[in-house]
């Protein structure tokens, strides 16, 4: 299948990319500027594909507080266009959303049915995003993943990563629970996802659930890091823009590709991190 990349330069476009069977043609922000309608329908009439993924977004979750235009110009006007575009053209259409368009008061999995109620800006135009796509394009994949990593990208584990190289403890945020998941992980799961005819709203996340702290933990334990981890609240972390305290997500559905185990992910984004 011909697939059409937007954000080819982000962790999740160079995982597709690296993982994706069959022809990408993987445009970057000045190939593809997706909030240029102009673009838009120039990158889809030029290399005609068979259908379309959307990994480009504005992901700098507390820039968006004090940039919110920014924000639903690319996570929620630039879906709605390339929605439209991509129906006009009988394309469907595969769009990433996130954990953040919930607000974190379920101690129990969210599942694709959960009311979202977004805390943040990001998460707000996320789902408006999310809006956009099922209203404008019926041949949707919309796919909601969470904190995610890939070993060459900027993410926390790269952070945590480069912190231990210089502090003998860290101190990490244990009281915030999420579905850590590995960019390379999620890209195995797309073709099938696009082969499966299965339209709609989609959770994929590695399995399992841990806090930050957790996943620093594991990290360091995996790369023989002598550093401490020091358990904090998230309040003695003031951000600027609020999280959920539990965004862990399930699906409801029977997923042709199940992603392994989060601590899976890690392993794969040391390997990979350590690989010359
Ligand atoms: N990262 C996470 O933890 C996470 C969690 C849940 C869901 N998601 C979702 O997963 C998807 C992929 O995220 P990611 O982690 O791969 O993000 P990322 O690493 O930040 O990559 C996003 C890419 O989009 C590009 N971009 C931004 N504005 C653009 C525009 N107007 N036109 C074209 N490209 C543009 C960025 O380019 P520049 O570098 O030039 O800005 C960047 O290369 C997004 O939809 C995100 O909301 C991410």
């Amino acid at each position: 299948m011909k697939i059409l990349l937007s954000g080819a330069d982000g962790q999740l476009g160079l995982a597709i990319q690296e993982r994706f069977p069959g022809e990408v043609i993987a445009l970057s922000r000045p190939a593809w500027d997706i909030a240029s309608l102009e673009a838009t329908r120039r990158a889809l009439d030029r290399h005609r594909p068979e259908a379309v993924i959307n990994a480009a977004a504005f992901t700098a979750v507390d820039a968006a507080e004090s940039q919110p235009e920014e924000a639903y110009r690319v996570n929620a006007l630039a879906p709605a266009r390339l929605a439209a575009a991509t129906a006009e053209r009988g394309l469907p259409l595969l769009h990433f959303s996130t954990d953040y368009v919930f607000d974190g008061a379920s101690r129990a999995p969210c599942h694709e049915f959960h009311r979202p109620a977004p805390l943040s800006v990001y998460g707000a135009s996320k789902l408006a995003g999310e809006e956009a796509v099922r209203g404008l394009n019926p041949r949707h994949y919309i796919v909601r993943t969470a904190w995610l990593h890939h070993p060459r990208r900027p993410n926390f584990l790269r952070t945590m990563v480069q912190l231990a190289q210089r502090k003998e403890e860290v101190r990490v945020i244990a009281d915030r629970v999420g579905s850590p998941t590995s960019a390379l992980h999620l890209a195995d799961a797309l073709a099938p996802l696009l082969e499966s005819g299965d339209f709609g709203l989609h959770h994929l996340v590695n399995g399992g659930q841990a806090s930050w702290c957790d996943l620093t933990v594991y990290l360091y334990q995996k790369m023989n890091l002598p550093t401490r981890t020091i358990p904090i609240p998230a309040a003695e972390y003031p951000q600027p823009a609020p999280r959920p305290a539990h965004s862990v997500l399930t699906t409801l559905r029977d997923p042709p590709w199940r992603l392994p185990s989060w601590q899976e992910g890690v392993d794969l984004f040391v390997a990979r991190f350590q690989a010359p």
